[in-house]
């Protein structure tokens, strides 16, 4: 008999180098945010394994993943670990060799498949060997999701033709994204493509928004985690303190999770301004963005954007 499996989930982790302040001190110190996660996790009863749904690192900088790593390996339980845009492919690669700390396509737990998709596959080249890497330069950093021709096929084989009773996809950027800034519809159409072929996914664990939600793609429940840097609620228009998410996963192939926010002094549920929503609705890009935070220098950006 199985009994119920859980699981704490970390996304957008965004680690920076010792001494660098992110977002020229505009965002949370992530190192400050994992602290106060681990605190809070540290409370949770029977934690069996911790998913980390990407963007691990900042700018995908090797002394940022070995801060990461460093971080990860004091977590309770063993920890998984999918790429998101902000990663770089060698480096991830490269960063996760400890025992505890796995990078994984696919785990099963009891009744239970895991499915570990790339969703930044597509936009990714071969190498000599086949092997998908990142193309030159850093228009990685800011790209919608995009699985592509390779991990659409393999993700349908893999989640259709396994003999566990129920699968559920981690995945950094979510399908059909709530957050019209995320939401791309040929990305939502590889991932119907994908559910049509697989009646088993029970569901989507994600990240890459920083708007910590739930909602229903093609009849699966979506569960978007809270980010360590910058995390926001799009209804209150307020900013969030950092947090993460916990699972149930149950041998009848039901899941339900919760969000847990560590609310502190250091990151109060501030309102935000009509820029950011600007950006958050589509309406604005990043560079604008960053364009308009530039001219407002001096003026504490942050509390006006
Ligand atoms: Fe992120």
């Amino acid at each position: 008999m199985y009994g119920t499996f859980r699981v704490a989930q970390l996304s957008d982790t965004h680690f920076l180098e010792a001494g660098n302040d992110p977002e020229g001190g505009h965002s949370y110190d992530t190192s400050e945010a994992f602290e106060a996660v681990l605190a809070d996790l540290g409370r949770q009863p029977d934690i069996d394994l911790v998913v980390v749904t990407g963007d691990i690192a900042d700018h995908g900088r090797p002394e940022q993943y070995e801060i990461a790593a460093a971080a990860f390996e004091r977590l309770p339980a063993p920890v998984c670990v999918c790429p998101g845009n902000h990663d770089r492919d060698r480096t991830f690669r490269a960063a996760f060799v400890s025992p505890e700390l796995h990078t994984p396509r696919i785990t099963q737990h009891g009744p239970w498949a895991f499915v570990f998709a790339d969703s930044n596959a597509g936009a990714m080249t071969p190498d000599d060997t086949g092997r998908l890497v990142d193309p030159p330069g850093e228009e990685r950093l800011h790209r919608n999701g995009s699985l592509g021709e390779q991990e659409t096929a393999w993700l349908q084989a893999v989640a259709a033709g396994h003999d566990a009773d129920h699968v559920f996809v981690w995945v950094h950027h979510p399908p059909d994204a709530n957050v019209p800034m995320a939401n791309d519809a040929a990305y939502t159409g590889e991932w119907e493509q994908v559910a049509a072929v697989c009646p088993k996914i029970r569901g989507f664990g994600a990240g890459h928004t920083h708007i910590p939600s739930t909602y229903t793609f093609e009849g699966r429940p979506v569960f978007v985690s809270p980010a360590f840097k910058n995390n926001f609620d799009l209804e209150a228009s307020t900013w969030l303190p950092p947090g993460y998410r916990t699972y149930d996963f149950r041998p009848d192939g039901t899941v339900t999770s919760e969000v847990h926010l560590v609310d502190d002094d250091r990151w109060p549920r501030r309102s935000f301004g009509r820029t950011l929503r600007s950006l958050f609705m589509g309406e604005i890009s990043f560079n604008e963005l960053a364009e308009i935070v530039a001219r407002r220098a001096g003026d504490d950006p942050a509390a006006s954007v």
